[in-house]
C-alpha cells in the first residue's frame, strides 16, 4: 500500500508539474500577444502628445489588473514616461540591450519579483515621424502560480479517489476470485484424494502434490506415534502438545499406602496396593508429574500429609503429589464395597457372581464422586486442567467435574471390561452412569468390542447421537470420542536392575520354598478376586498331575493371592473356597511330603512378585473375564532370561496381544491342564522364540505409548474445543 501511495503521490506530482508547466507556457504566450495588442492600439496616441498625455495614457492602461506598470523607453535606456507606482526593479535601465535594439515582434522574458512572477515585454511603437520608443509593459504572472497550486490540489485529490476507487475495485475482484479459487480447491480437495488428483484444474496440480506430500508426512507422524515410547518422549509430548501442563489423575487407590507398622512400635511403613491401574499409572506419573488424587485408604495415610493433605512421592524419590482425600466408613461402605464392588465390578465382569444395587450405596456413590469433583476442581491451577478420570469407581465423576470446569479435557479410562447394552440395562441407574461418563472429552477402554458395547449402551439407554464412523457420541452439542487404548506396564520394567539374575532367582525362590533344585514351577498372582479364576486354575493343576503322572513330585504350583475387598461376602467366601481347594487337591494327590499347591494368602511387594516371575517355569493367568490383566505383561517383563511359558486365558484383554502364549479357556480343565503340560515340556528354544516375540510386543505397547495417544488425542480434542468456543460453536460443528 505505502508501495502504490508514493507512485501515485509521484505520478500526480509529475501530471501537475507538466501541466503547469504548459498552463505558463500559454499564459505566456497571451500576455505577450495582448501586450501586441495594446502596443498597436495605443502606439498612435502615445507618441503624438507630450510626456503627460503619456504619462497619463500609461496610467490608463495599468488600471487592468493584470498589468502592474507601463513605462515608454528611449532606445539608449533613459525612461520617457511610466505609469504611477512602475516597478522600478524592472524599469528602462534594467533592460539588456537586445531588448533595446530589438525590432519587431519585440523581446520578452518572465522574472521572479517580490510577490511572484512578472514577465516583461519591450515592442517597439512607432508613429512613423518620431523616433521609434519601446513600450515596456511589466504583466503580474503571479495568478498562474496560484492557479498551478489549484491544479496540483486537484490532481492529488483526483489521483487519490482515482486510486481509493482502484483499490476498492481491486480488493472486490480479489475476494471474489478467493471466494471462487477457494470453493474449487475445497471441492477438488474434498472428493475422494486419488481421483480429484487426476480431475483437478492444472493450476491445482503444484497445490495437490504439497497436499500429498503433507498427508504422507501426517501419515509417517501418525506411524511414529505408534512405536519407540518412553517416559522422556511422554514428557516432552506433554511440553511441546500440552504447554508441560500438570495433570491431575483421579484414581479411587493410592499407588503409596502409609501403614502403621503393625507391632505396635509407632513406625509407619509403605505399602504399594495389589493394582494393575496403579501398575500402570504410577510410572506415567512418574514421567509425567502433577497430582494424583484418591482415597487415603492406609492406617497412617494423614499422619504423614500436610495441611492440604498432600504429600510428595514417590517416597524414595518425590516427583509428583499424592492428594488423599477422607472418606467416612458410611462413605466408604456405599461407594466403594457397596456400589462400586458389589454393584459395577460384579456387573462389568462375566464371572456369574450376582451385582447388588442398593439405593442407599447409589446415594453415597454420588457424593463422594461430588466430593472429588469438588477436590479437583480445587487443585485445577487453570480454568482447563487435563483431568485422566480412572475406572468404575468414579462414572458420574466427569459430568459432575464439567459442570465445575466447563473447559477442562477429561480423559475417563474404564480399566475394566464394559458388558453388552442388555447386560448393562441391569443396573437400575444405567442412564445416569452412561450421563456421567459423557462429561468426559474421551472415554477409553481396553479393546474396541468394549467400545462398542459402550455405543450400544448409550444408542438404547440415552438420547444422542452416535457417530459411528468417528466412533464418538454428541450430546447436548458436546462431543464424546470413544477410543480402545490397550494399556500396559512400563518398559523396561524398573524392578529388572535391582533384580538378581533369573538363575539366581530361581535357585533362591526354590530354596526358600524348601523345594529342590530341579523343582518345576508354576506361578499364579492375582488379588483374591472371583474373576481371576483362581478355582479353576487350582483344578486345572489337579487335573494336570492326574493326566501326567509324570509331573507328580517334581512340579509345584504357587498361587500368590492378595487379600482384596475382603469385607464382601462373595470376596470372603471365596478365600475359603480357594483355601478349601488347595488343601483337598494337597490331601488326595499329593504324597511323601510332595504337597503341590502352595498357596501364599498374603499381600506381596512388587520386587517380590517380580522375582517369583523369574524363578517360575511357567505363569497361569486364569481370569474368567478381565480388562487386561497386567500380570501377564509383568511375566514376559520379568523374563529376559528369554524363559518360561505364559499361559493365558483367552477371556483377558492382553490375549489379544499375547498371541505367543499358550491361549485356554479356563472354563475348559482339561485343555487347560493339557496346556500346563506342553508348558511344562517345552524345549527352551521355543520358549525363547516365544518369549522373545511377546517382549518385543511389550516394549513397543507399553504403558508410554498408552499414555502418550490419550494424551495426543485430548491434545486435538483439546484444540477443537478451543476452536469451537472461539467460534462461538459447539466443538463438534467445528470439525
Ligand atoms: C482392578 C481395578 C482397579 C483397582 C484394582 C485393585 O484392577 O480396575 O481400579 O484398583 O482392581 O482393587 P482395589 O479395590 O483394591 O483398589
Amino acid at each position: 500500500m505505502l508501495a502504490l501511495l508514493t507512485c501515485l503521490a509521484l505520478v500526480a506530482w509529475g501530471a501537475a508539474e507538466v501541466f503547469n508547466r504548459q498552463a505558463l507556457a500559454w499564459a505566456e504566450r497571451d500576455v505577450v500577444m495582448r501586450a501586441r495588442l495594446v502596443a498597436s492600439a495605443v502606439a498612435p496616441s502615445l507618441l503624438h502628445g507630450d510626456g503627460k498625455d503619456a504619462q497619463r495614457q500609461l496610467d490608463a492602461m495599468v488600471r487592468d489588473e493584470r498589468l502592474m506598470g507601463a513605462a515608454l523607453c528611449l532606445p539608449d535606456g533613459r525612461q520617457e514616461a511610466a505609469s504611477d507606482g512602475f516597478p522600478a526593479a524592472h524599469g528602462c535601465a534594467t533592460l539588456p540591450a537586445a531588448a533595446l535594439q530589438a525590432g519587431e515582434p519585440g523581446w520578452d522574458r518572465s522574472v521572479l519579483g517580490p510577490a511572484g512572477a512578472l514577465h516583461l515585454t519591450a515592442l517597439p511603437v512607432s508613429d512613423g515621424r518620431r523616433a521609434p520608443r519601446l513600450l515596456l509593459l511589466v504583466h503580474d504572472m503571479s495568478y498562474v502560480d496560484r492557479r498551478a497550486a489549484t491544479t496540483r490540489r486537484y490532481t492529488f485529490l483526483a489521483f487519490a479517489l482515482v486510486g481509493l476507487l482502484g483499490a476498492v475495485a481491486a480488493g472486490l475482484v480479489a475476494r471474489l476470485s478467493w471466494i471462487s479459487w477457494t470453493t474449487q480447491l475445497r471441492k477438488v480437495l474434498l472428493s475422494p484424494f486419488r481421483s480429484s488428483a487426476a480431475k483437478a484444474p492444472r493450476r491445482f496440480q503444484p497445490l495437490l502434490s504439497d497436499v500429498r506430500d503433507l498427508v504422507s508426512t501426517l501419515a509417517a507422524e501418525e506411524a511414529r506415534a505408534e512405536s519407540g515410547w518412553t517416559p522422556e518422549r511422554l514428557k516432552q509430548v506433554l511440553r511441546s502438545q500440552l504447554g508441560g501442563e500438570a495433570i491431575l489423575v483421579v484414581a479411587n487407590r493410592e499407588p503409596y499406602i502409609h501403614e502403621r507398622d503393625p507391632a505396635g512400635l509407632g513406625g509407619v511403613r509403605v505399602v504399594h496396593p495389589a493394582s494393575g491401574l496403579v501398575t500402570a499409572l504410577e510410572p506415567v506419573m512418574r514421567a509425567c508429574s502433577g497430582t494424583w488424587l484418591a482415597h487415603g485408604s492406609g492406617s497412617a495415610d494423614f499422619d504423614v500429609v500436610d495441611a492440604r493433605d498432600h504429600v510428595r512421592v514417590p517416597p524414595d524419590r518425590p516427583t509428583y503429589d499424592l492428594r488423599r482425600l477422607r472418606l467416612t466408613p458410611e462413605e466408604e461402605r456405599g461407594y466403594y464395597y457397596g456400589f462400586s464392588n458389589e454393584g459395577l465390578w460384579a456387573l462389568c465382569h462375566s464371572a456369574h457372581t450376582r451385582p447388588e444395587f442398593r439405593s442407599g450405596d447409589w446415594e453415597q456413590y454420588q457424593l463422594v464422586n461430588r466430593r472429588f469433583a469438588e477436590a479437583v476442581a480445587q487443585e485445577a491451577g487453570a480454568p482447563d486442567p487435563i483431568v485422566l478420570v480412572q475406572d468404575y469407581h468414579f462414572a458420574l465423576l466427569p459430568r459432575y467435574l464439567r459442570e465445575l470446569l466447563p473447559r477442562a479435557t477429561i480423559l475417563t479410562f474404564w480399566h475394566i471390561p464394559w458388558p453388552s447394552a442388555e447386560r448393562f440395562g441391569i443396573c437400575p441407574w444405567e442412564r445416569e452412569i452412561l450421563d456421567g461418563l459423557l462429561g468426559s472429552s474421551i472415554v477409553g477402554f481396553h479393546t474396541q468390542a468394549h467400545c462398542n458395547n459402550f455405543l450400544e449402551s448409550v444408542d438404547r439407554y440415552l438420547e444422542s447421537r452416535l457417530d459411528r464412523e468417528r466412533s464418538s457420541v454428541v450430546q447436548g452439542g458436546r462431543e464424546t470420542l470413544v477410543r480402545a487404548y490397550p494399556i500396559s506396564i512400563d518398559w523396561p520394567s524398573r524392578l529388572a536392575d535391582g533384580t538378581a539374575p533369573a538363575a539366581e532367582c530361581r535357585a533362591a525362590v526354590r530354596r526358600e520354598l524348601g523345594l529342590p533344585e530341579d523343582a518345576l514351577l508354576g506361578v499364579g498372582v492375582d488379588r483374591l478376586d472371583y474373576t481371576k479364576g483362581i478355582e479353576e486354575r487350582l483344578l486345572a493343576v489337579e487335573r494336570l498331575l492326574e493326566r501326567h503322572p509324570r509331573f507328580q513330585g517334581r512340579f509345584w504350583f504357587l498361587q500368590v493371592a492378595a487379600p482384596s475387598r475382603s469385607t464382601i461376602e462373595a470376596y470372603r467366601a471365596l478365600a475359603e473356597r480357594v483355601e478349601a481347594l488347595a488343601a483337598r487337591i494337597n490331601e488326595r494327590i499329593g504324597r511323601d511330603g510332595w504337597r503341590p499347591i502352595i498357596l501364599a494368602r498374603r499381600h506381596h511387594e512388587p520386587p517380590a512378585i517380580f522375582r517369583l516371575y523369574r524363578a517360575a517355569d511357567l505363569c497361569y493367568v486364569s481370569s474368567l473375564h478381565d480388562g487386561m490383566n497386567l500380570v501377564a505383561k509383568e511375566f514376559v517383563a520379568a523374563r529376559d532370561d528369554l524363559r518360561g511359558v505364559l499361559v493365558l486365558s483367552r477371556f483377558t484383554g492382553a490375549a489379544r496381544e499375547l498371541t505367543e502364549a499358550l491361549i485356554v479357556n479356563p472354563y475348559d480343565i482339561d485343555a487347560s491342564a493339557g496346556a500346563l503340560a506342553a508348558a511344562l515340556d517345552m524345549s527352551p528354544a521355543e520358549q525363547g522364540e516365544r518369549m522373545r516375540s511377546m517382549r518385543g510386543l511389550v516394549a513397543e505397547l507399553n504403558v508410554y505409548r498408552w499414555a502418550g495417544k490419550m494424551l495426543l488425542d485430548a491434545t486435538r480434542a483439546r484444540r477443537k474445543e478451543r476452536l469451537a468456543t472461539r467460534l462461538g460453536g459447539a466443538p463438534w460443528s467445528a470439525s
